[in-house]
């Protein structure tokens, strides 16, 4: 596999690229370091990708990279790049929203219509698409209604994606990934707020009644789906790629007791515009195309995260 990772400097990306590495694949990490959380924590998680002689990177938009020549012998595109959070979406943000989401989604599609050798291109989409009105578990085929901005640029970029599948014959395929946590996790992510405000003390905020619930994802599940989706996916496909551990918010904190040894404290602010109430994936889909089967429980998953960040800070 020659792979284009797109986001390569990101919590999924990095965590990604490294699993390639480690398949045996020639990888290029493209990523220009948006200033969304600070550059030097992308650096570190490009650290040890960084010295392996099969993968290469290339810092620049995905818009301003010469995609002719990062394609010319690409199998297999990975499209993570994007502007990632649902709260900083509203007012005038939402412009960088529609131009790393939408625009570089469409600039990359359009590059990869020229090159034949590619053979699968996989967009991680977002549980996000779907909004407050879909039945539970979410399928695939429900109809999706954001209440975000984010939401909205990520269906945008997902329906990008089928029109150049089914005009262009470009072999994509999207994941709604849910929820993802695990070491890396972005800054501004809940797990990380929490886990970080407990290890230092400091209380943990908390939007709403913290009876929201959230299909958690470990990143290495989402990873291992997400290269899967790769090899065998069916292109124009959308596939849920949740963790299976849906639970409240209140229940993690119990979880985060358990795994720091440390009584979380809690303020609660009123919930947020643009946070969904609850998300849980139906994943039969990804099962049975994919041979998705998450195998991280939750506390083992929160307790990674916890060491991981307990290393960092
Ligand atoms: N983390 C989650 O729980 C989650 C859930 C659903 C979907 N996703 C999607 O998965 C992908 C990765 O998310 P993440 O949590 O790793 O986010 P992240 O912010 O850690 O990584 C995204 C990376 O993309 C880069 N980037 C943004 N715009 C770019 C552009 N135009 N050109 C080049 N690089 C650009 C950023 O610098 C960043 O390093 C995103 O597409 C996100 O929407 C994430």
């Amino acid at each position: 596999m020659k792979a284009l990772v797109t986001g390569a400097a990101g919590f999924i990306g990095s965590t990604l690229a490294e699993r390639l590495i480690a398949d045996g694949a020639d990888v290029v990490g493209l990523d220009c370091f948006t200033d969304y959380y600070p550059r030097p924590i992308k650096e570190r998680n490009l650290a040890s990708l960084a010295r392996h002689p099969r993968f290469r990177f290339v810092e620049s938009t995905v818009q301003q990279a010469d995609l002719p020549g990062l394609l010319s012998d690409c199998t297999h595109i990975f499209h993570l790049a994007a502007q990632a959070g649902v709260r900083k979406s509203w007012g005038t943000d939402f412009a960088v929203y529609t131009v790393n989401n939408i625009e570089a989604t469409q600039v990359l599609l359009e590059a990869a219509c020229r090159v034949r050798t590619i053979e699968r291109i996989v967009y991680s989409s977002s549980s996000s698409v779907y909004g407050d009105n879909v039945s539970m578990p979410m399928r695939e085929d429900a109809l999706p209604q954001p209440v975000s901005p984010y939401g909205v640029t990520k269906l945008a970029a997902e329906q990008l994606c089928y029109l150049y599948h089914s005009n262009y014959g470009v072999p994509t395929v999207s994941l709604r990934y849910f929820t993802v946590y695990g070491p890396r996790q972005r800054p501004d992510m809940g797990f990380h707020r929490f886990l970080r405000a407990t290890a230092q003390g400091d209380a943990i905020t908390v939007y709403g009644d913290g009876e929201q619930t959230r299909d958690f994802t470990f990143v290495h599940d989402a990873v291992s789906a997400t290269v899967a989706a790769a090899l065998r996916g069916v292109p124009g496909r959308v596939y849920n790629i949740g963790g299976g551990s849906r639970v409240t918010i209140n229940q993690v904190f119990e979880m985060i007791g358990r795994v720091s040894g440390k009584t979380p404290r809690i303020t609660v602010d009123p919930a947020q515009k643009g946070d969904m109430r609850h998300t849980y994936a139906d994943t039969s889909l990804a099962q049975a195309d994919l041979g998705f089967h998450p195998s991280v429980g939750l506390e083992d998953g929160i307790a990674a995260e916890y060491e991981w960040l307990s290393g960092v800070l």
